[in-house]
């Protein structure tokens, strides 16, 4: 709700508000973004500057920009920390003139996408001598707000913006600043820096919002935990090069703002012209980091992802990439769809290599005809054989991107996009100029008459060049990429598109807007995966992470895992599979078989039950929650000779219920013993002899179960979980995983009477 009175503004979220007010200079002054207030605790909450201003330039009498906490500022007025907006190189001075509440969403006319469903939107006009105009927008969503801001040149002379911030704002108090940064296969690693008076600049300058540096962020108070502590959480609904800062000033208060990345940026703003910044999203909670992230999560399931697959479960899918790479045909296919299908598969994905010259990555990018070598029938044919086995059939494109040794290259090369510049290449490629209408027309035919050419209802869109060569232009690049997504997929929201930058480099809001999920990392290690999607769960829900099963040795680790740690990171996430399905031993297909049929039975609770991250113990611990029930997964790492008690310690139960908490059934691989098999088996085994050999394909060995009841509050104190592995030998009721071991709880309330 949006409440106006005397200057005041108050937003009501469902449990915060955000409060300013107009100064009696003009300028907005920033009250209060936490627990529910009223808007008669205003004059309570405003800060009381003291009156020594010393060398401090006035705005006017008694008014020193420069300690007051603002919803906007300007430049060379006073106020000499951080300004969101430049202009002309020259000094700017916005103040209040008017405002509107509208009901629902103010459209965006950029193309720019948006967050969707709200109540009511507040539009503060601002003024600037001149004739300059700024808009602020300010939404709220349940737990969560968004702000943007749109600079209008209503001037009679051009204008230069260099950058539009699409919020600031000023919160009293020290905070901590988490970001999540890395690089391929080696996405969002969790860091904190505490923000002091040197400002701390978080940001992206390849083009895209990048893997190098995730555009969500948070800011906590020292000492904040996963559900206690003041936390807010930021990101922005864009795609492009993005620009986040923090920086607390002498009085205390810390200005935090995010936006484009100014980095290249400059835009002439002809007379009439306006420019849009992306929304941005504001996220407050005295919960915790785990109170933002729940907030996170219903927002961007409930507002951000398309409509039709708000809450609609997504398929487990088998991708063909890690097993066949570029080397397959139509027998390969179907032999794998037959063996997907029959584990339980419920969507088969043509990954990279079915178009054009495409036998490899140097070639084919930009391409559309179907390889009839390795396709005799087309796509059409491979389509319908997919759905007879009873599975969906989803397809591969980059259509962002293209081969010098491509068709389209050879008749077009002006469309490459290389700054007049010698090319630079990523992966053998470059990206299309997606500014240029003819190209996205030729993206869009393209796409679109492949996707009607047979029943396709997936498409993995995928862009592995990693930055743009176009400088001031990015912005507009992005708005070609969105332009190009909402023609094609606008007219088709049946297609689940799932986004990918090899992997997680465009792990963005904007991108959510048009792909109810992102592939999160080409390393599909799970141990590895602990961290990128525990990184991820801070700002996105479990719905919109694809996580995949592939093989041990892991391709880019060496690691051997067991299947049922790859299995039990993937229910996390929207599992899927992505390994050779032929070289599985049978051991190995029950296995499979029997995690998928446990994860359709509890697919609604993994994709879109409450997600929280526990901390204590010496593992990592996620939980997901529904009405009554409650799954938990406890993943180790390295596991010690001599282990300690292990607890496993639930959050958001009824203390006073009672509760049945069964570890799912795994099985153990007679192999994974080795010389050791003795201590397993009833009967000496040669540990290289052909007889362990064949028991390990077709036999294997049941892992300790334990089930107990227990209050919510025992629960929640944490129970004794059953003992782990020691050189004293196999306990049949023990945990017997060893390294990289995991297990998995469902636990039920048990309903009385
Ligand atoms: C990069 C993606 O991240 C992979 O999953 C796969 O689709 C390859 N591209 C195909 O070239």
């Amino acid at each position: 709700m949006i409440s106006h009175e005397n200057g005041l503004f108050h937003l009501q979220g469902e449990d915060f508000s955000y409060l300013f007010r107009v100064m009696p200079t003009g300028q907005l002054e920033h009250l209060h973004f936490g627990a529910r207030v009223s808007a008669e605790d205003a004059e309570a909450l405003a800060c009381k500057p003291h009156l020594g201003w010393g060398g401090s330039v006035l705005y006017s009498e008694g008014v020193c920009l420069d300690v007051l906490p603002l919803e906007w500022s300007g430049s060379g007025r006073g106020d000499y920390r951080e300004t969101p907006l430049e202009l002309n190189c020259a000094a700017t001075d916005f103040t209040y003139e008017s405002h509107t509440v509208m009901e629902g969403e103010a459209e965006m006319v950029s193309g720019l996408p948006q967050a969707r469903g709200c109540s009511q939107t507040l539009c503060v006009n601002m003024t600037h001598p001149g004739g300059i105009r700024l808009r602020l927008y300010y939404c709220v969503f349940g737990g969560v707000l968004t702000r943007r801001a749109v600079l209008c040149n209503n001037s009679s002379e051009s204008l230069w913006l260099t950058k539009l911030m699409s919020f600031s704002v000023d919160l009293p108090g020290s905070y901590e600043m988490t970001t999540f940064d890395g690089g391929w296969i080696a996405e969002m690693r969790r860091s904190k820096v505490a923000v002091g008076a040197g400002r701390v600049v978080h940001e992206s300058t390849t083009g895209f919002s990048s893997f190098l540096h995730q555009p969500g962020f948070l800011l906590s108070q020292p000492g904040a935990g996963e559900d206690h502590g003041q936390v807010y959480g930021f990101n922005l609904v864009y795609s492009g090069s993005h620009y986040a800062s923090a920086q607390r000033s002498l009085q205390g208060l810390t200005r935090v703002m995010q936006g484009i990345s100014p980095d290249n940026f400059c835009r002439e703003l002809a007379p009439g012209e306006a420019f849009e910044a992306p929304e941005a999203v504001l996220c407050w909670s005295g919960k915790g980091f785990g109170g933002v992230s729940e907030k996170l999560h219903r927002f961007v399931n409930s507002h951000i992802v398309p409509k039709y697959w708000q809450y609609r479960q997504r398929p487990v899918l088998y991708n063909d990439w890690e097993g066949c790479m570029f080397d397959f045909n139509e027998n390969r296919l179907i032999d794998l769809a037959k063996r997907a299908g029959k584990l339980g598969c419920e969507l088969f994905v043509l990954d990279d290599g079915w178009f054009g010259k495409r036998n490899n990555d140097l070639a084919g990018l930009g391409d559309y005809t179907v390889n009839p070598k390795k396709l005799p029938g087309g796509l059409k044919r491979l389509a319908d054989r997919v759905n007879a086995l009873g599975m969906q059939f989803g397809l591969w494109f980059e259509p962002e991107a293209v081969n010098p040794d491509s068709e389209l290259y050879r008749a077009h090369p002006d469309w490459a996009l290389t700054d007049g510049l010698s090319p630079v290449y990523g992966r053998n490629e470059l990206l299309l100029d997606l500014t240029k209408p003819e190209v996205r027309d030729y993206i869009v035919e393209n796409v679109s008459r492949v996707l009607d050419s047979a029943n396709i209802t997936y498409v993995k869109w995928d862009m592995n060049r990693h930055s743009i060569a176009l400088g001031a232009r990015a912005y507009d690049y992005i708005l070609g990429l969105y332009d190009v997504l909402r023609r094609i997929f606008g007219c088709r929201e049946h297609i689940l598109l799932e986004s990918c930058a090899s992997g997680g480099n465009r792990f963005d809001l904007g991108m959510l807007c048009f792909s109810p999920q992102i592939w999160c990392s080409d390393d599909t290690d799970p141990i590895e995966r602990l961290t990128i999607q525990d990184g991820l769960s801070y700002l996105y829900p479990q719905s919109v992470m694809g996580a995949h099963v592939s093989a041990a040795p892991h391709a880019q680790t060496l690691r051997a895992t067991p299947l049922t740690t790859r299995g039990n990171v993937s229910f996390f996430g929207v599992l899927g599979y992505e390994l050779d399905l032929k070289h599985l031993v049978s051991v190995e297909e029950k296995q499979i078989g029997s995690q998928i049929r446990f994860y359709k039975t509890y697919r609604e609770l993994f994709q879109f039950g409450t997600f929280r991250r526990i901390e204590g113990e010496d593992a990592v611990c996620w939980q997901v929650s529904g009405e009554g029930i409650h799954i938990a997964g406890l993943f180790h790492r390295l596991v010690s000779a001599a282990p300690g008690y292990q607890r496993l310690r639930l959050r958001g139960l009824r203390h006073d219920r009672r509760y049945v908490l069964k570890s799912r059934e795994q099985s153990l691989r007679v192999g994974q013993f080795g010389a050791l098999v003795k201590h397993v088996a009833p009967v000496s085994l040669d540990p290289n002899g052909i007889v362990l050999r064949t028991a390990d394909r077709h036999y294997t060995m049941p892992d300790g179960t334990q089930e107990l009841t227990a209050t919510g509050s025992a629960l929640e104190s944490g129970v004794m979980l059953s003992p782990r592995f020691m050189g004293t030998g196999f306990d049949p009721k023990g945990r017997n995983q060893g390294d990289f071991g995991s297990n998995v709880y469902v636990v039920r309330e048990i309903f009385q009477g």
